[in-house]
């Protein structure tokens, strides 16, 4: 699989991540939580999403100045 593959697929893949600490902090949010941590959880893949998201959105644009 290619560089650009791999970082699809991580950024496809945290974004699960990301998305299965959000409802975690909806449901902490709803039950009253008052915990860092569970706000630390969804930062954790949100920074490296941003970052390989990033990435994604430069692709067609780098690509276009190699063709
Ligand atoms: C944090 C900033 C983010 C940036 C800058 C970003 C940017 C991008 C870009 C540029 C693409 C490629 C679009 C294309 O095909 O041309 C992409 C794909 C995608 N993004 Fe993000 N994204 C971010 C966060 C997220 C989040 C929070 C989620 C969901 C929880 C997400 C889910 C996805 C998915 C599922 C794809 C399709 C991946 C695939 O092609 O297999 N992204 N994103």
């Amino acid at each position: 699989m290619s560089t650009q593959m791999w970082i699809r697929q991580i950024h496809r893949w945290l974004s699960m991540a990301f998305t299965l600490a959000v409802i975690a902090n909806i449901v902490a949010m709803i039950m009253q939580l008052q915990a860092v941590w569970i706000g630390v959880l969804a930062l954790v893949p949100l920074i490296p999403l941003l970052a390989t998201g990033l990435y994604l959105f430069a692709l067609p644009y780098l690509n276009r100045s190699n063709a």
